[in-house]
């Protein structure tokens, strides 16, 4: 495991930035594991920013995208395809066809599983995986006590995770009930990971999910078993940690 401590949100959107895009350009064909929420956001607008300047080409880029919400549909402002389009797909130069989520529409949840399943093993794994994490420990939708073996799959959120997500709502009522997401296994099936963290808010829950015990009551906790686990995180998150970890 690396971990990179940023100063601000800023920085660590820079710095987490950088490796995305090092993915990108060392390998222009790249199938990147994507995530949303308030953590990449600003990754994301560096990304942008970088492509209109010309240093960044996406037109061979693969994306697939973490997780969705169960029953919203892709034009739904809180769906997460909107949500990419919104934040990365429309303003840089990558085929709208290469970009892929679970489709929230398909109320078949075996088949969809089925579908989303194959389509990954059909790019031959995900070579960079993003991932945030919640205040929980949760990554993807992948809530406490999720067997670490799962892959795919449709869950129930919790209370907390809805509470978390209800500001992207008008209230809480409104939040789905249930999400598609990647497994813990199919994250771990990942080559590389790039987890970003920010702000006080997340300190215990980082350093539980890096320094304590590996547990499904952390699903992150997990991500210390990755042969290939990069950690981008302001000073904020990594309050908790020893400082001679960046000496
Ligand atoms: C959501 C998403 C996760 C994300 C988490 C944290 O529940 N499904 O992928 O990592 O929230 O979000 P934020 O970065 O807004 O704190």
């Amino acid at each position: 495991m690396r971990i990179y401590k940023a100063k601000d949100y800023k920085d660590m959107s820079r710095k987490a930035a950088n490796i995305l895009s090092a993915q990108i350009i060392m390998k222009p064909n790249a199938v990147l594991g994507l995530a949303t929420g308030s953590t990449p956001e600003g990754l994301y607008a560096q990304l942008i920013d970088w492509y209109q300047k010309g240093d960044l080409d996406f037109s061979k880029v693969i994306s697939v995208n973490l997780d969705e919400y169960y029953g919203l549909s892709p034009e739904s402002e809180q769906s997460y395809r909107y949500f990419m389009n919104h934040h990365l797909f429309d303003h840089v130069n990558i085929q709208t066809e290469n970009t892929h989520l679970p489709n929230g529409l398909e109320l078949d949840v075996k088949k969809e599983v089925a579908r989303y399943t194959e389509l990954i093993r059909s790019f031959d794994g995900i070579d960079m995986q993003l991932l945030g994490i919640g205040h929980n420990g949760h990554v993807g939708f992948n809530e406490p006590d999720t067997a670490f073996e799962t892959q795919i799959h449709c869950v129930d959120l919790t209370e907390s995770t809805i509470e978390a997500n209800k500001r992207f709502f008008a209230s809480a009522d409104e939040v789905p009930k249930k999400a598609y997401t990647l497994g813990i296994k199919s994250i771990m099936q990942a080559k590389k990971i790039l987890l970003v963290c920010s702000g006080a808010d997340k300190a215990d829950i980082l350093y539980r999910a890096l320094f304590g015990p590996v547990t499904p009551e952390v699903p992150a906790s997990i991500l210390q078993m990755h042969n290939d686990l990069i950690v981008v995180a302001d000073e904020a998150a990594l309050s908790k940690f020893p400082e001679e970890l960046f000496d």
